[in-house]
């Protein structure tokens, strides 16, 4: 039960026969990521392949790419030796566990100008340095919902860690969602540019913007609910198939009527709270500061803490 060490990088080093590897490729499945997250009956009826033969295929698939049975030791090992990437606070990055993490969605969330897209422009520039100063060497997607994404921090934040701003921003895939459908769309090419650009984080600012417009008051809820599930889910595959950090902030608002408890909620009602993940709370405090708090996390305690937004980006306070 060793999860495999050198990872195939085709699926013809999968040992397909040729004629279902046509078939697959015809079918737009063209990597061992996609296989592995392909579906069986779907994939059977299409292209009229048997369903045992499929079944295989996409085991094969995952047990390649490390996603079969494993021990909770070997479980342990790879979860203690994923790469983070540095806030660039270290306050932040404590509360965090060392940082954002590959392979997990990490959700900022807060109310407006709490630091949730400075936050994001932050890590789209430190993703990009080497793991000696907190990267992870990679390229960032960065998937802006609400028109918030401003080149000239990019360019202030690079500047300020004495790297090339032009060289920082060409490695930082930007794109401006539309609407929801544009959203998803999206997040479907990533599997092809994940691999092939050397992406290492994936930002959505923020997730549920659109939904929000488009699915509005109570009677539209059920189905906004399933489509932001199946976003997540897309989401979630992505981060574990290939490797990355997902990070995707969601707009609060104060209410007003709550006297007891907290009187802000997500904007997504309850349902982020379902999908495995970090969930970081983030509040105003004076001047520049900010509080940052982890909101049931499976693996960290619950504690907040606090850090600045600089001109030079996310910082901790003198
Ligand atoms: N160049 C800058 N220097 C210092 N602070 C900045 C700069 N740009 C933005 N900020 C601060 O960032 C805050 C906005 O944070 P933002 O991430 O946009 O909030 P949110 O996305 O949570 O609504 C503002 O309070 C602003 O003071
Ligand atoms: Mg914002």
């Amino acid at each position: 039960m060793v999860a495999t060490k050198t990872k195939p990088k085709s699926l013809e080093e999968l040992g397909i026969s040729s004629t279902i590897l046509r078939k697959l490729y015809e079918a737009g499945i063209t990597t061992v990521e996609a296989l592995a997250a392909a579906n069986a009956h779907e994939l059977s009826q299409t292209l009229a392949i048997p369903l045992p033969t499929i079944q295989r295929l996409i085991l094969q698939a995952r047990n390649a790419l490390g996603l079969g049975f494993k021990t909770a030791l070997e479980l342990k090992k790879e979860r203690m030796n994923l790469p983070k990437i540095t806030t660039g606070s270290k306050n932040l990055d404590s509360l965090l566990g060392g940082g954002i993490e590959v392979k997990t969605i990490t959700e900022f969330f807060g109310e407006y100008g709490t630091g949730k897209t400075q936050i994001c422009h932050q890590l789209a520039v430190n993703v990009q340095l080497p793991p000696e100063r907190g990267g992870l060497g990679k390229k960032a997607v960065y998937i802006d919902t609400e028109g918030t994404f401003r080149w000239e921090r990019i360019e202030a934040m690079a500047r300020a860690l004495g790297l090339d701003p032009d060289k920082v921003m060409e490695n930082i895939y930007y794109v401006r969602a539309v609407n929801s459908d544009h959203q998803m769309a999206v997040v479907e090419e990533l599997r092809d540019l994940i691999p092939k650009e050397n992406i290492g984080l994936v930002i959505v600012d923020s997730i549920m913007g659109h939904f929000r417009a488009e699915y509005p008051g109570r009677e539209n809820l059920a189905v906004r609910q399933q489509k932001l599930n199946r976003h997540l889910h897309q989401l979630m595959s992505l981060a574990e198939l290939y490797n990355v950090a997902v990070v995707i902030t969601n707009q609060v608002m104060a209410r007003p009527d709550v006297f007891y408890g907290d009187p802000t909620i997500p904007v997504g009602g309850h349902v982020l709270y379902h999908a495995p993940g970090v969930r970081i709370q983030l509040k105003k405090s004076r001047g520049n500061r900010r509080i940052a708090r982890v909101v049931d996390a499976p693996h960290l305690p619950e504690s907040e803490t606090v850090f600045v937004i600089t001109d030079a980006g996310i910082r901790d306070p003198d």
